[in-house]
């Protein structure tokens, strides 16, 4: 597939038509960059959810879990600087459309609006954190905050899971959750929305071991989105200027992707050294530090980030798969998503809706659920559009059910990719759909 295939308005349309992502509150015209994951999208990025914490958690014995409160206390906030500091430049357009901008975002030295000629405002500093009320009355003094980034519910977290998990550095916490910021200018479809998903984990170190972890990290969250199917040549590795780094990190790379837009971040590696610790130490009067009894050292472990959003790796992984192939007078959309991320895994088809095969279509999706399959039985309209259909939504493997079926206990197996057709006798099917499916794929249930 050349990258030209594929476009933002083709993934937009694919995702609404086929019931992966809507936008949301469309019946009242649509929330700002706002989307709603709809069955297909729930399937897929669960399962890019599931492959980032089975590589975090299940692979490996240095990281534990959590899942911290979206609404943390309000100190949190003005220890991590993102009360005083987690602004954009906004600039607004005093003409007619009062449009507004990043104006970070403009071409230096841009005095007029870009949409319609007015005159721009001078920056001021917008903060992107969402507020609320707590209890039921407003008062001053029980305001908070939506969450904007995972990472400070871990932070504060760090001497209960100390206490707790039998870990000493370098080990990890790791959590996925949602997130919220009032982005100025949202947009590109998921890519950037003001409340979304992001996949997080802190990895706290000795001071002295941190570059090492930190080439460590790139390499590793580098590495899976190629297991999982991103071509290496639409990835790199881009590190930081300078002037690009956050208030808290002496080093930050980006994994990013080539997006119809051009290459963006994915994923975020930051070295944030002890910064996080020592605010929170700070403004809590916890000692938030590790006694290693070894060598007698009292320290603060030093912090490596591999923050990704789950989000913009599902719009990267659908952008990735997009494929437009052509046969004969016709073109068919495929979805060549990795066989661990494909929302259904199955598809189960028989050919007429008499004879049999309903009965028997439903039998072969029990057996094939018993192995931890998520299959779809699907009777409806001509083979050929549920065909369709089924490569739309990235479904590896067809089997059809047919008149010979009845008779000598096959059925046919087609391949998503290359359209190859064999026969497969009922019994062996199982097997043979967990073998294929599990060749790159490393699921202990689908193994079993
Ligand atoms: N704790 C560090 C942190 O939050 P970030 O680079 O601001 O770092 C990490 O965010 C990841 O979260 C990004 O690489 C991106 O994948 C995702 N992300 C951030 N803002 C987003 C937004 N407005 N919409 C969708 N995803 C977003």
């Amino acid at each position: 597939m050349s990258q030209d295939t594929v476009t933002m308005d083709k993934i937009v349309a694919l995702t609404k038509r086929r019931g992966f992502i809507f936008p949301t509150g469309e019946i009242y015209g649509g929330l700002g960059s706002t989307y709603d994951f709809a069955h297909y999208g729930v399937l897929l990025k669960t399962n890019v959810k599931n492959a980032w914490w089975q590589t975090l958690l299940q692979e490996r014995d240095d990281v534990v879990a959590l899942d911290s409160a979206i609404l943390q206390h309000p100190r949190t906030w003005e220890a991590s600087g993102h009360l005083a500091g987690f602004t954009d430049p906004l600039v607004q357009c005093l003409g007619e459309c009062k449009r507004r901008f990043r104006a970070d975002h403009l071409e230096p030295g841009t005095a007029v609006c870009p949409v319609c000629g007015g005159e721009l405002s001078a920056p001021r500093d917008f903060n992107l954190m969402f507020e609320t009320t707590m209890g039921a009355v407003q008062e001053s003094g029980n305001k908070v905050y939506l969450r904007p980034e995972t990472a400070q519910g871990i932070f504060v977290n760090f001497k209960n899971v100390l206490q707790t998990a039998r870990k000493k550095p370098p080990f990890g916490i790791a959590q996925v959750g949602k997130s919220f910021r009032n982005e100025i200018t949202p947009g590109n479809f998921v890519f950037r929305t003001r409340e979304f998903e992001q996949m997080e984990m802190e990895f706290f170190v000795p001071p002295a071991e941190a570059l090492q972890w930190y080439d460590y990290w790139k390499q590793a969250r580098f590495q899976w989105y190629v297991d999982l199917g991103l071509r290496p040549d639409h990835l790199q590795l881009r590190e930081h200027d300078a002037d690009e780094l956050s208030h808290y990190s002496s080093g930050t790379a980006d994994v990013e992707y080539l997006f119809p837009i051009g290459w963006s971040e994915l994923e975020g590696i930051a070295n944030r050294g002890t910064f996080d610790l020592t605010q929170h130490a700070q403004f809590s009067g916890e000692k938030l530090d590790y006694f290693d009894p070894n060598t007698g050292a009292r320290y603060t472990p030093a912090v490596i980030e591999p923050a990704a959003g789950a989000d913009r790796a599902t719009l990267a992984f659908l952008v990735d798969a997009y494929d437009e192939e052509v046969i004969g007078d016709d073109t068919r959309v495929v979805l060549r998503l990795h066989p661990r991320l494909a929302p259904v895994k199955v598809a189960v088809l028989p050919l007429v809706r008499k004879d049999g095969q309903p009965e028997l279509g439903r039998e072969i999706v029990a057996k094939l659920r018993k192995r931890g399959l998520q299959v779809e039985y699907d009777e409806g309209g001509s083979i050929g559009k549920r065909y369709r259909r089924q490569d739309e939504i990235g479904t590896p493997f067809a089997v059809t059910i047919d008149h010979q079926t009845l008779e000598d206990q096959t059925v046919t197996v087609r391949d998503r990719d290359s359209l190859e057709q064999i026969r497969v006798a009922i019994d062996a099917l199982p097997d043979h759909l967990v073998t294929k499916l599990s060749a790159e794929w490393r699921s202990p249930k689908l193994d079993a």
